[in-house]
Parts: structure tokens; C-alpha cells; sequence
């Protein structure tokens, strides 16, 4: 075979495995049950140890934690609770030594209610600050400007008394909404990432960045198609057309993007949810005018991860220019976060989590796109069930008991197999279930045969494999239980096969050929265990060679 012509140079980001750390619950080190700055940087050597590239942290800004930090009252402060800013600057700083890229949250969507803006902006009608936030009259009725509902339940407008104007919010009533199409707002939102980008950070995750915007008009949302889905939250009853996703987001974009060249190799991604989230990602990400990328719910709040649903979401990403004629963006891919209930928990039999958890891991690093790791998945931790008295999320209070289960995902990470996990040493701010202290670190560490280590040899192969890191997604079959697929790049080609269900496949002499580059529960000769993956690596003849 003729030898490819050297690969060309890929930006950092391109492919990276990012590890996302919740700080509430990665650490405690000052003895308050709650993680903090301190215990990332202390921790930072075993996050390396990992083999990610980068890591994104929640918010850790100053917050009366209505919403654990996504409520921020000082966008370029750190609460107490997480630290000072001196303790960030040594997460940088750690993180950078160990050739670790820091990403944080921007959540522009909303501040909290106690921001000095809305303070600002609530005191009357006038002044600097009074369009801000999306203030409307009351019908002549009395009631809110628009059916709009916010996604934690009951409608998006609460009433205030002293401007005696509606407000919105998509979350909370104390997530007040901001009005991002005013260009001051804007301004004052690209002053915070600049603030954050002179300290040395290397790239932002931009929290629900489809909700930034509403429709000036504000137009009535539709109801939802009847199709069959279970409506559990009077959010759910509608189809979003007004209340968010307007066309005006990719301007604001842009600006983001140009900021962001300033200070070179900045990546940006986007938190883009919704029933129809991928053609907003593609907006977002097209070109090299907008973000780096952005990643939807696809598989975050999936019942169940079947061969059509990955067949289907890669599909949507084939790297071929959009209709605007702009170059197609770069996705990432999440299976869980701080939001979602733990993905084995979701996808498997109780029985089945250690060896479902091993092949969902070998399937995420195999994806094309950046991955995102969240803390404890490498660990194949599965969901807490928090009893109702103990729930600490005001989304998990409000719908009891058909609740987004986000607690449940937001336990401590268990460092050792003691009562208090390593984590802390008093009461921490949510219970550690034995389940999860039985797959501590500490347990992991020396055994080869762990999933966290198998979590290691992953990321390690599909950082020295182009084809997985940056290569072209193809040739998929998703027949049954059976998902195959080929990540080809420059010379190499790996052929990546999964059983998603419980019961062994026969294995067809085609997909048997090529060396041997992982093998994850496949112990049934010539046969696909259930829930096994096995990885071929053979030359790639490319055409015209
Ligand atoms: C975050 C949530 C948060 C919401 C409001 C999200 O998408 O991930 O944790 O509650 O935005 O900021």
C-alpha cells in the first residue's frame, strides 16, 4: 500500500474526551459536605490519570444555589461554598501542568434573581437596565403575556410587584430570563467569558443556549402533537416555537466566536436540548464563523440505547455541508451528566449493570465526535434513589414523583469504600448509596479487570487512533441487537462492533476480519456476548491508492 500523505493537523479539541466534574460532589475538602475548588486541583493527578483531554466544570460562581450554581448572582466570583478565585486560578493551573484543558460553564440564558442586574432592572421602568430581562404587562385579564411554561413546572411568568410587570423565566421563578437580544446584555455576557478567557481558562460549555432567546411578540406556544409521549410536566404539552429557539441566537454566536479567536485555541460548545435539536446544533456549529460544537439530549434522557438510535444520531453528522452551502459543524456526545438519570440505570437490568456499563464506556469512546465523560461513569456508578424527604432539587421537588431524577446523578464520587466515601468528613449534601461505595476508586485502582481501568485502556487507544479520534463515521449496520460501524481516517480503519442486548449474536466471518484491538465482554468464541464490544483494526486502502 502506498504510504498516506502525512494527517493534517487537527485542532486540539477535535475528538477530545472531556471529563465533566459537578463540584458539589467531586471533593469536600474543607469539611462542609459540600466539594469544592480545592478538591478538583487536589484530585487533578487521578482526572489525568484518566486519559481525558480536558475537563469541563459546573458552575462554581457566586449563587444562592436555588439551582446549585446554574442560579448565578456574580458571574465573575466564586461562591464561597466552591472557594475564592485564587483556588480556580490553582485549578488552572493544575489542570494545565498536567497537560489538562479547563472548560467551564456560561449560562447566559438566565441569572439569579438576587443578580445586582435584576435588582437593577426590577426597581422600576425606567433606568439603565430595564430592558435587561423580558418584562411584559399583564393581560387585560390579569393574567401572563403568553402561555409560555417553564421547563421546572407552572407557567414562565411570575408576576412582580414593583415594576407590577409579568417577568419570565424558563427555569425557576428565581432564574429570571435575560434578554439577549438587547446589545448591551450581549456585550455584558461576552465581559464575563472575556473576564473568565484572561484568567486562563481554555474553553466554555454555554448552558442552554436555545433558550436565550424568545420571540419579541410574544406569540402563544402550539400544543405539543399527541404522539404518544407521556406529558408529565405542563412544559411538555407545548411545542417551543416561540418561547425559545429564535433565528436571532446565531448573530449572538458569532460574536461569542470572534471573542473567543482572540485568545486562540478556544473551543465552544453548546448545550442544545429539545424535541428538535439538531437542526438548531447544525446552525450553531456551521461553518467557522459559529461555535466548535454542541450536543442535544439524544442519549441523555433515552429509555433505552438501541443500534437505531446511535445509527440515527451519527447519521445526522456526515460531515457534509448544510444547505446553506457552510461546512457542517463537529458534535459531542453525552450518555449521562448532572441532569440526566445514570445511563445504566436507564439502559440495563440491575444484573446486568457491571457488564452493560463496560460496553456502553467501549461505545462512547468509539464515537465520532468529542465525548463527555461525567464523573462516577468511568466507575460505572448507576443511579441513587433519594428518598423524597432528602431531595435537594428543586425540579425533583416540584414534579415528585415523576421528577428528571437529577439528585440521583449528583451523588458524591466515591473515593473509598467507607461510609462517607473519601468524600468528605461530615454529613455530605447528598447520601452515598452502597451500591456506588462498593465500586469505589480506591477498589478500582490495583485491579486490572476494573472498569476503570478498561475506562483508561479506552481513551488511551482512541487517543493514539486517528481513525477514532478524528476519522469518518460509515458502512453502520444496526440490525437487532447487532451495531457496526467503520471510523476510517488516513491509512487506518477500525471497525467497531456491539451487542446492545442480553443475548449472544453469531458473528458473521466478515465482521471477524482484522487484528484484534479490543475485545469487552466478548467471551463467547466466534460468537458477540451479550452486551459485548470487540474493535478491529485493519490498513485502510484508500480510493485511487
Ligand atoms: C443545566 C441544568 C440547569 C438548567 C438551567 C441546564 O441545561 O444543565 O442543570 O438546571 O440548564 O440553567
Amino acid at each position: 500500500m502506498v504510504e498516506s500523505a502525512s494527517p493534517p493537523v487537527q485542532p486540539w479539541w477535535r475528538g477530545a474526551a472531556i471529563y465533566q466534574i459537578y463540584p458539589r460532589s467531586f471533593l469536600d475538602t474543607n469539611g462542609d459536605g459540600v466539594g469544592d475548588l480545592a478538591g478538583i486541583a487536589r484530585r487533578m493527578d487521578y482526572v489525568a490519570s484518566l486519559g481525558v483531554d480536558a475537563i469541563w466544570i459546573s458552575p462554581f460562581f457566586t449563587s444562592p444555589m436555588r439551582d446549585f450554581g446554574y442560579d448565578v448572582a456574580d458571574f465573575c466570583d466564586v461562591d464561597p461554598v466552591f472557594g475564592t478565585l485564587a483556588d480556580f486560578d490553582r485549578v488552572v493551573e493544575a489542570a494545565h501542568a498536567h497537560g489538562l484543558r479547563v472548560l467551564i460553564d456560561q449560562v447566559y440564558a438566565h441569572t439569579s434573581s438576587d443578580h445586582p442586574w435584576f435588582a437593577e432592572s426590577r426597581a422600576g421602568k425606567e433606568g439603565a437596565k430595564v430592558d435587561w430581562y423580558v418584562w411584559a404587562d399583564a393581560k387585560e385579564d390579569g393574567t401572563p403575556p403568553s402561555n409560555w411554561q417553564s421547563v421546572f413546572g407552572g407557567p414562565a411568568w411570575t408576576w412582580d410587584a414593583r415594576r407590577r410587570q409579568y417577568y419570565m423565566h424558563t427555569f425557576l421563578k428565581e432564574q429570571p430570563q435575560l434578554n439577549v437580544h438587547n446589545p448591551e446584555v450581549q456585550d455584558a455576557l461576552l465581559g464575563v467569558a472575556r473576564f473568565w478567557l484572561e484568567r486562563g481558562v481554555d474553553g466554555f460549555r454555554l448552558d442552554a443556549l436555545n433558550h436565550a432567546m424568545h420571540d419579541p411578540q410574544l406569540r402563544d406556544n402550539p400544543p405539543a402533537p399527541r404522539d404518544g409521549r407521556a406529558f408529565n410536566r405542563p412544559f411538555d404539552f407545548q411545542t417551543k416555537l416561540y418561547s425559545q429557539s429564535q433565528p436571532g441566537m446565531v448573530g449572538f454566536i458569532e460574536r461569542i466566536r470572534s471573542l473567543c479567536d482572540r485568545y486562540g485555541a478556544i473551543f465552544t460548545m453548546a448545550e442544545v436540548g429539545g424535541d428538535d435539536s439538531v437542526a438548531e446544533m447544525k446552525a450553531y456549529t456551521a461553518g467557522d464563523r459559529r461555535l466548535n460544537s454542541a450536543y442535544g439530549f439524544n442519549f441523555l434522557y433515552a429509555p433505552a440505547l438501541t443500534p437505531a438510535l446511535v445509527a440515527e444520531a451519527m447519521g445526522e453528522w456526515g460531515g457534509f455541508p448544510g444547505a446553506d452551502g457552510l461546512a457542517q459543524g463537529w458534535p459531542s456526545w453525552a450518555f449521562e451528566n448532572h441532569d440526566a438519570p445514570r445511563a445504566v440505570s436507564r439502559w440495563c437490568a440491575p444484573e446486568d449493570v457491571g457488564r452493560f456499563a463496560r460496553m456502553k464506556l467501549a461505545l462512547l469512546a468509539s464515537l465520532r465526535g468529542n465525548i463527555i465523560l461525567y464523573q462516577g461513569e468511568e466507575l460505572g456508578l448507576e443511579q441513587d434513589v433519594i428518598p423524597y424527604e432528602l431531595l435537594q432539587d428543586p425540579e425533583a421537588i416540584a414534579n415528585w414523583p415523576l421528577t428528571l431524577s437529577r439528585d440521583g446523578a449528583r451523588t458524591p464520587m466515591p473515593w473509598q469504600e467507607a461510609p462517607l466515601g473519601g468524600f468528605t468528613t461530615v454529613a455530605p449534601w447528598l447520601p452515598l448509596a452502597p451500591a456506588n461505595l462498593a465500586r469505589a476508586i480506591e477498589r478500582q485502582q490495583g485491579d486490572e479487570t476494573s472498569i476503570l481501568n478498561l475506562a483508561r485502556r479506552l481513551l488511551a487507544i482512541r487517543k493514539a487512533r486517528r481513525a477514532l479520534r478524528h476519522g469518518s463515521f460509515g458502512n453502520c449496520r444496526a440490525e437487532g441487537a447487532l451495531l457496526a460501524f467503520d471510523r476510517a481516517a488516513q491509512g487506518e480503519l477500525v471497525r467497531c462492533i456491539y451487542n446492545l442486548g442480553p443475548e449472544p449474536l453469531a458473528l458473521e466471518e466478515v465482521e471477524q476480519q482484522g487484528e484484534p484491538l479490543l475485545s469487552v465482554n466478548a467471551d463467547l468464541p466466534g460468537m458477540l456476548a451479550g452486551y459485548s464490544a470487540v474493535w478491529l483494526a485493519s490498513p485502510l486502502v484508500e480510493q485511487g491508492q
